[in-house]
């Protein structure tokens, strides 16, 4: 098809929400469009976010092994040195194989990927300037827009980032030198894994956070603390309820003016390079969705009903630019819900089963509510815990810190909530999310077989002690 033929579906914004949503759509069989403005694929996660900050905490993470973990293992490396250059260009080199591999899909699945930003016309027509030059315009039966989040500044201006010395998540993902001190103000997921990165890799790194824990939104608190004392053992240092009021250049260094945040003292801290990471905020500009007639609420966010569906009725949006948590995965199932409900007439996005992990080590990983969050709603609940420190696994890889954590209602079993801070915690809480999915109970989960010796045991147990008793602890 050619731009100007019209289409059932175009789907404004190329990252995860909106390159599956167009997959999904033309999978589905109808004629789909997407447009992207930023040259490749996948968005913020696969060019600035999710790929290149896992790159970059892998790689770190061995780095860092070879230096201070070899040893004990009976691995003598006679000399451990830092190729930065390399470590950078192997980011690179992952990040252009999977962003390349989304115009494969589009190939495959026959998606027409225009390249260039798009701008409503009307509810149906889109313009678009092209990133090779020129115009065209689309005219769309149902537009889904993507256009996912940015860099949320620092509050009234008074930090500037210019990506070299002050930078967003964007420029500590391409630092060319390890900063001998680092400063991140905000210790929310960005902060503790790009925080982790230059730690392994050689900075004084200080996380200054406003408020009195880490780990951002939705963390458990007795995992929050657990991870600032584990971090903290790395070497990271912490500055909770600080405040930072401004920035300074000067000799090469940063200044920064902190203070208590419910006021107090001044103090002055210096670094070499400062991450300002203080959260993200929904993009919408250049769009023109006066012209379709499209609102957002108070935040900047795009206002949706449940079933996707903007104050526009042919006008979809999903993924970081409206409710819910910023997350990859969760703008990916809202795109295939979207677009089914477009086809279909139907779709759905469970809201109470999307897991969120942290990528440091030991992972941080949790689905579900929190135990300050059922305190706070009065429900009755029993706590299963187990300790990696008792898995056989995790103490034969030495690699112990951490445990598990299931909350589950008192009266039925049911699982309300599981929180894990242990090695490989990422993937094992696929098993938590889908117990939840599927309504299972801590029983469920127990009476389950599990592989021995593996990290999944952990598991197992925890979900023992909810109900009844673990065996190994
Ligand atoms: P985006 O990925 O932001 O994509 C939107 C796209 O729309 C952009 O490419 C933009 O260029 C394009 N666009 C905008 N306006 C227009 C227009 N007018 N015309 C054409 N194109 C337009 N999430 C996780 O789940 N796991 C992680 O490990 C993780 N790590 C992260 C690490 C970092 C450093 C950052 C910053 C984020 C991370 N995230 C992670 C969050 C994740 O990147 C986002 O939740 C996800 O990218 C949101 O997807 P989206 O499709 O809604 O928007
Ligand atoms: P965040 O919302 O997770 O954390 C921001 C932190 O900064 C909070 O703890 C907040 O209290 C603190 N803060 C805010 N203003 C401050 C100030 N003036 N001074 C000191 N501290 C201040 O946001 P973050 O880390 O920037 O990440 C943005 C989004 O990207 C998140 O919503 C997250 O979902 C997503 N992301 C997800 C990842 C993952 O899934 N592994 C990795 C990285 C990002």
């Amino acid at each position: 098809a050619t731009p100007s033929e019209g289409y059932d579906v175009v789907v404004v914004g190329g990252g995860p929400g909106g390159y599956v949503a167009a997959i999904k759509a033309a999978q589905l069989g109808l004629k789909t469009a997407c447009v992207e403005k930023r040259g490749s694929l996948g968005g913020t996660c696969l060019n600035v976010g999710c790929i290149p900050s896992k790159a970059m905490l892998n790689n770190s993470h061995l780095y860092h092994q070879a230096q201070h973990d070899f040893k004990k293992r009976g691995i003598d490396v006679p000399e451990v040195n830092l190729n930065l250059p390399n470590m950078l260009k192997a980011k690179d080199d992952a990040v252009s194989g999977l962003t390349k591999g989304i115009e494969f899909l589009f190939k495959q699945n026959k998606v027409d990927y225009i390249k260039g930003s798009a701008s409503f016309l009307s509810s149906t027509r889109l313009s678009v300037d092209l990133l090779d030059g020129g115009k065209t315009e689309v005219e769309a039966k149902n537009v889904v827009i993507a256009t996912g989040s940015e860099v949320a500044p620092f509050p009234g201006g008074a930090i500037e980032i210019d990506e070299q010395q002050i930078v967003s998540s964007t420029g500590a993902l391409d630092l060319q030198k390890v900063p001998e001190k680092m400063v991140v103000i905000g210790g929310g997921i960005i902060g503790l894994e790009m925080g982790s990165v230059w730690s392994r890799l050689g900075a004084e790194v200080t996380v200054v956070e406003f408020l009195g824990s880490i780990g951002g939104v939705g963390i458990d608190d007795e995992v929050s603390k657990q991870f600032q004392r584990l971090l903290a053992k790395q070497g990271l240092k912490f500055k909770l309820n600080t405040k930072v009021l401004s920035a300074e250049k000067r000799d090469g260094k940063v200044f920064l003016k902190a203070e208590a945040a419910k006021g107090g003292k001044e103090e002055t801290l210096e670094a070499d390079v400062v991450l300002v990471s203080v959260g993200r905020r929904p993009y919408t500009t250049g769009l023109n969705l006066e012209a379709a007639g499209v609102e957002l609420d108070n935040r900047g966010r795009i206002i949706i009903d449940d079933q996707f569906t903007t104050s526009v009725k042919n006008i979809k949006c999903i993924g970081d630019v409206t409710f819910g948590p910023m997350l990859a995965h969760k703008a990916e199932e809202e795109g295939i819900a979207a677009v089914e409900f477009i086809k279909h007439g139907h779709g759905h996005v469970n809201y109470g089963a999307i897991p969120s992990v942290v990528y440091t080590h030991p992972e941080v990983a949790w689905v579900g509510q929190t135990e300050q969050d059922l305190k706070a709603a009065g429900v009755k609940y029993n706590i299963g815990k187990f300790s990696y420190s008792a898995n056989s696994r995790a103490k034969t890889n030495l690699d112990s810190d951490g445990f598990v954590k299931f909350l589950t209602e008192q009266e039925t079993d049911k699982i309300l909530g599981v929180h894990i801070i242990g090695p490989n915690a990422g993937e094992q809480i696929a098993e938590g999310v889908l117990a939840m999915e599927y309504g299972a109970s801590s029983e469920d989960v127990a009476r389950t077989c599990h592989a021995h010796p593996t990290l999944s045991e952990a598991f197992k147990e925890a979900a023992m002690a909810a109900h009844s008793k673990p065996i190994h602890m």
